[in-house]
């Protein structure tokens, strides 16, 4: 008998291994005698110890038995067959080995939300990813940038002092160093007004958004969504079976004369201080009105503020959740100021929430990680977020100028630019390339090493001109320069 090792590991694991695919493909049928030791040894060019193991595993798993001087037999009944709801040994053979079509799994009502909300073409993270010199990816920081010696430092140092109350499980909220942090940093830099305990620890944004659908929003609730859209907010309440209703936004961020015009809100959802994806910078009269509006329907407000500490021609403008603690929910993210991978972000709760949405946290998974949280804790208090914070607001910056006056010059009337004057991304408009070429143009634009990625998943409806989001964040100027320079080449070749 020969035996088809996969390579993998020890080899008596192999052995055994291949052994147990005979075995449950029915080669070796229940009762069969195995071949003894020496011969499978010599037949497979393995040793005869390699197979004695691999035998011993067989029979401590109940493939196999062992008799005393009657050698090893395949096992009368197989120990997976009896955990298969049809035990004919075809059926098993063929889960073991070949999984075949999966059949549509009974879901809850939720449950089957959360597939139709999932974009077909799969979520961001599942895309796949090649390595482009000139990559204007949207969401990653310049990792070169980052403080890591300092951050190093400090994981090590709560990693070492860990006592055992930090062990131990903790208060979902998060741990209270970070809570009191976060408070006097977000009402410094923010003008969040809030008390430590307002504040929840989240894993990142998105979980803050999950746990306010969570918390606040029923099958059929009407919950405004901005037209173009942050599609993770869009995807949780669609999932939370919420009805949604898109207020399209303009250069200023969300039209409140059409937001007027909606009754019977649960929860209105906006980006005012870096609409995404457009860029509005929410002007003080909107703003009012977004919470006068939410006032008189008894509306919620749900404030993402991923990414306002980055602002070019004026400070950052301050949160809406200062101007009504107790109307606005607001969340904002490590993702931006460091790196996404921490997941670590935070939602300010008004009062009368706090309860409910620390209960969904704790019932999600009973708190965040804690030692990034002391770390982040310490890395506010020792000043070190801010002055990161600062030495990237003049490096962005210049990364913000090279790429507006790459654009200016490469495309000048080409290209319409908006939002240019926060954040890490700018969005930019093609109005000579048809919608229709635009798969083509990004397979050029790779061709060249550039990656320029579509604004339309952000959209219920794309716009009829092609639209991308373009973030800067994660190149040099040189490369912004040449990425730029590539990209118009390419739309000089095709948009004629
Ligand atoms: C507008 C907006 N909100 C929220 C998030 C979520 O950020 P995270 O969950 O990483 O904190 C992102 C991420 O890119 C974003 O762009």
């Amino acid at each position: 008998m020969w035996l088809a090792l996969d390579g993998n590991g020890p080899l008596y694991r192999q052995a055994y291994r291949a052994l147990r695919r005979l075995i449950l493909d029915g080669a070796l049928p229940p009762g069969s005698r195995l071949p003894a030791t020496r011969d499978l040894a010599g037949e497979s060019g393995l040793s005869r110890n390699t197979v004695v193991a691999a035998y011993r595993q067989l029979v401590e798993e109940g493939y196999a038995e062992a008799r005393t001087g009657a050698g090893t037999s395949v096992a009368a009944a197989l120990p997976e067959a009896k955990t298969t709801p049809t035990s004919s040994p075809s059926s098993t053979s063929r889960r073991a080995i070949d999984p075949g079509p999966v059949p549509e799994p009974r879901l809850s009502r939720e449950g089957r939300r959360i597939l139709d909300a999932t974009p077909s073409r799969g979520l961001s993270w599942e895309l796949p990813r090649r390595h482009l010199e000139f990559d204007f990816r949207y969401g990653e920081p310049a990792y070169a940038d980052l403080p890591l010696e300092t951050w190093q430092r400090l994981i090590g140092r709560h990693g070492r002092r860990a006592s055992a109350r930090r062990l131990a499980y903790s208060h979902p909220g998060g741990a209270p160093e970070l809570r009191t942090a976060l408070a006097a940093y977000l009402g410094r830099s923010r003008g969040v007004d809030c008390s430590p305990e307002q504040v929840i620890v989240t894993y990142g944004s998105q979980q803050a958004i999950d746990l306010v659908a969570r918390v606040l929003v029923d099958p059929e609730d009407r919950v405004v969504i901005e037209e173009p859209h942050y599609s993770g907010t869009a995807i949780r309440m669609a999932s939370a079976g919420a009805r949604i209703v898109p207020i399209p936004v303009d250069r200023d961020g969300i039209d409140t004369d059409l937001l007027r015009a909606e009754t019977d809100l649960r929860l209105i959802c906006v980006t005012p201080s870096h609409q995404f994806p457009t860029g509005g910078i929410l002007p003080l009269p909107r703003r009012l009105a977004v919470l006068e509006h939410a006032a008189t329907t008894d509306a919620r407000v749900l404030e993402d503020d991923y990414d306002s500490e980055f602002r070019y021609d004026a400070r950052p403008i301050e949160s809406l959740q200062g101007l009504a603690p107790d109307r606005v929910l607001y969340t904002g993210s490590a993702s931006k100021m460091l790196f996404p991978s921490l997941r670590i972000g935070w939602l300010v709760a008004p009062v009368d929430l706090v309860t409910a949405l620390s209960s969904a946290k704790a019932i999600s998974d009973t708190g965040s990680a804690t030692l990034e949280q002391l770390a982040l804790a310490t890395f506010i208090e020792e000043g070190a977020l801010e002055r990161h914070v600062r030495r990237m607001r003049v490096r962005n910056g210049e990364r913000r100028a090279a790429l507006l006056d790459a654009l200016a010059h490469e495309l000048g009337d080409a290209c319409r630019v908006h939002g240019e004057n926060a954040g890490l991304h700018v969005l930019l408009d093609l109005p000579d390339l048809r919608r229709e070429r635009v798969a083509e143009f990004r397979r050029r634009c790779e061709q060249r090493g550039v990656g320029i990625y579509p604004a339309a998943p952000y959209y219920r409806k794309p716009p009829d001109h092609a639209s991308f989001v373009i973030g800067y964040a994660s190149l040099d100027e040189p490369r912004i320069r040449e990425g730029v320079h590539r990209l118009a080449e390419v739309l000089g070749q095709i948009a004629r």
